[in-house]
Formats: structure tokens, sequence, C-alpha cells
């Protein structure tokens, strides 16, 4: 396939490639997706400040974070299912942040089992956790990501519940038929192998990834659904931010945060990072945008910890505007997801590339020879900072 030449183009030709239902679950949002604009709308709105006839001959986008250095600062968001995505999905995406220099985070609900993205890449990546009813599911997926090396834990606690998220009732697949349903709907095209797409309808257990063990022999996809629908934990308190450092050696990101004692409370209860994050906009439809309430978390969290933000960031414009607003590195969700649906791993690699260059010239247009130099000085208008 011909690589598009712009990372929005990818959008497009995942929405062209994919079954519809998958395509919509990727693109959605909850409710009617006002927090989802949100993301892009605010953080577009921001105004970078044009610097002229500054030496910005050396441009350095590499950043160094948890102890490894990063060629720049994103990483890629764990995105549950991404595996269906393409062929092994996960692995893919893994193989090609670890060739970019970023971190890969893997969702708890990945659709490739942590031990086979372990085998697969030499890089250490990150794991996702959720809080999960069955804490011995919990505790066996720590094990696994300690023996795996896995380099941070991100344990995301914006999801006590599943958001509503109306167009996956629409296409089908949160409807009493669910996935068998929508992808029987959809037809024999969803096997065909352009789509590189070998989770079937009747998933077999390697393919329902870290859920597998738990579900047993003979599952579905529709199983896995009613296992993550039954297992997140609305109980969630900062009581198991403690349950989990204890069972987590390295560095610990509480993902989710958006408003500022939250972000008191991850750091006095042993985070050592924060991503301020709406989920995408996928869980409380009305939530503030992430753009509008870094600046606050970043003044509260004052440097004493790592502080990553994500939601809407689409250009290396988009990953200046929020280490300007005070975010040390930026996490891209669906991004990523709609170049592994178009091109696979090289479709990853290739956004990765385009958004570095994109990085780059927004640097130097602004003035900022290392990432250290971007600040509220970075941004025109209101927000600045002269
Ligand atoms: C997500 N996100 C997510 N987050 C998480 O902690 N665990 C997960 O399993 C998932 N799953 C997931 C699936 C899909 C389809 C999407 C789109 C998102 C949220 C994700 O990590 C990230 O916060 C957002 O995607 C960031 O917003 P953008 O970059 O998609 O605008």
């Amino acid at each position: 396939m011909k690589l598009p030449a712009a990372p929005e183009d990818y959008r497009a030709i995942a929405r062209r490639r994919l079954p519809h239902f998958l395509y919509e679950y990727l693109d959605g949002g909850a409710g009617s997706e006002q927090t989802m604009r949100r993301n892009l709308g605010d953080l577009q709105s921001i105004a970078l400040r044009q610097r002229v006839m500054v030496d910005v001959e050396d441009v350095d986008t590499s950043t160094s974070l948890f102890g490894k250095s990063w060629t720049m600062p994103v990483a890629l968001a764990p995105v549950g299912l991404a595996g269906m995505y393409a062929r092994r999905g996960e692995v893919q995406a893994a193989k090609a942040a670890a060739h970019a220099g970023v971190p890969f985070t893997l969702s708890t609900v990945s659709a490739c089992p942590l031990r086979e993205v372990a085998a697969a890449t030499a890089e250490p990546f990150w794991l996702q956790l959720y809080m999960i009813r069955d804490r011995a599911f919990m505790a066996d997926l720590l094990d696994q990501a300690v023996a795996a090396n896995c380099s941070a834990l991100v344990f995301t606690v914006d999801m006590p519940v599943p958001g509503i998220r109306y167009r996956d009732y629409r296409s089908g697949l949160a409807g009493a038929s669910g996935f068998a349903g929508a992808a029987r709907r959809f037809g024999q095209g969803m096997m065909r192998p352009r789509w590189a797409w070998d989770v079937g309808v009747r998933g077999r257990p390697h393919q329902l990834g870290n859920v597998a063990r738990v579900l047993g022999g003979k599952s579905g996809m529709d199983d896995f659904f009613a296992w993550m629908r039954s297992n997140f934990d609305p109980s969630i308190s900062w009581k198991d931010l403690e349950w989990v450092r204890g069972r987590w050696p390295g560095p610990l990101i509480v993902k989710g945060v958006l408003d500022p004692n939250d972000a008191l409370e991850a750091i006095a209860n042993g985070a050592d990072g924060i991503v301020v994050s709406n989920h995408g906009g996928r869980q409380l439809d009305g939530a503030p945008s992430s753009a509008a309430v870094l600046p606050a978390i970043a003044e509260a969290v004052a440097g004493r910890t790592a502080l990553l933000a994500d939601g809407g960031v689409r250009s290396g414009a988009d990953i200046v505007r929020m280490l300007a607003l005070g975010a040390d590195a930026v996490m891209i969700g669906r991004p990523w997801v709609y170049a592994l649906a178009a091109a696979g791993e090289r479709g990853v690699q290739h956004l990765l590339s385009l958004l570095k260059q994109e990085l780059r010239v927004a640097m130097t247009l602004t003035g900022c020879a290392r990432i250290s130099e971007i600040g509220r000085r970075t941004i025109a208008g209101p927000l600045a900072e002269r």
C-alpha cells in the first residue's frame, strides 16, 4: 500500500478498510461525543507563538522520562482490542514503537497476550492495568509484567464502569446480538485476508489476550465482552492504588486524572507519573478536555511526578501545545490504531516518523531547540506567559 502524506490521512483509510462496527468502536466516544470533540477543538484553538531569527539549527526532539531516553515525547496509549485491527496487531504496533524509540502501552484487554508481545519485541513496553474485580487476574498480570521486564505500569482509574457509547449500539456491537451478530451482519467480508484479520467470530482463546486464561477453553468474543462488562470494579478507591503499588516495583503511572485534587491524591498514594486524560472522550461525556484542565494540574503537580496528557493529539503542533500547557509528554490513542488498520507495523512506524518531522518543524518555528524549552512562552494569546 502507498503510504499517505499526512498523519490525519490514516483515519480515512482505516474507515474504508475496516468492518463498520470496528471502525465505529475505535472512532467513537461516549454520549453525544461532546468531550471527544472538545479534546480536538480546545487543543487546536491554542495558537502557537511563532518566533523568528532564533538560531534553531540544532533541534533535538528527544526527551528522557522514567530513566529512559525517548526520541520524542510521545507514547502509544493503551487501546483495548487494538490487536483486532491488524494481524497480531499489538505485536506489530509494539515493534513499530520500538523502532521509533517511543514506549508502547499494552492494554489489559489486548487481543495479543502479554507474553506474545514480550516474545516478539526486545524493547521493554508498558502494561496498562484496569481495576478488575478478579484480583487474582490482576496479580497474575502484574507478575507477568514483572517477568517480562515491562518498563512502566499504567494504572487506569477512569473506568469504574464503561461509558455509554451509542455508536456501538447503532453498529450492533453493543446490542443484543453482540460482537458475533455485528460480525455476521457485516458478512463474510470481515474474513477477507486484505483486512489481515485473525480474530474470528468464535475467537479462539489465544486470540483473547490476557483474558483468555480466565475465560477458559471454548469462548467467543461475546464472552470476552461479558467478562469486561462484569469485571470493571466500581468500588475502586485510592486504597487500591496502594495495593497495586505493593505489587509493582517499577514506575507507576496513574491514567485518567482531570482534577488537580485527584492528581495530588495520586502523588500521595505513590504515583510516579500521571496521565491527564478523559479516555479520549469515551467515559464521562461533558467532562472537560485534557487541554482545558492541564495547566491547573501541572501547577498542582509542580514537577513532583512526570505529567503526561492525551486526548486529541493529532499532529506535531498538538504535541507542542500539550507540552506548552504543562505536559512532559503526550499519549496518542486513535491515531496509531488508524495507522495500524491501514498499513500494520509499517503504518504505525510511518505515522510516528511523520509526527516527529512535524514536531521538529513546529519546534523550529516556535524557536525551541530543546523539548525543555517548550513552555507557556510557546503559546500566543490568553494563556501565554512571556
Ligand atoms: C481507549 N483507551 C483506553 N485506555 C486505557 O487505559 N485502556 C484501554 O484499554 C483503552 N481502550 C481504548 C480503546 C479505544 C478504541 C480507544 C479509542 C481508546 C483510551 C486511550 O488510552 C487514550 O486515553 C485515548 O484514546 C486518547 O485520546 P485520542 O488520542 O484517541 O484522542
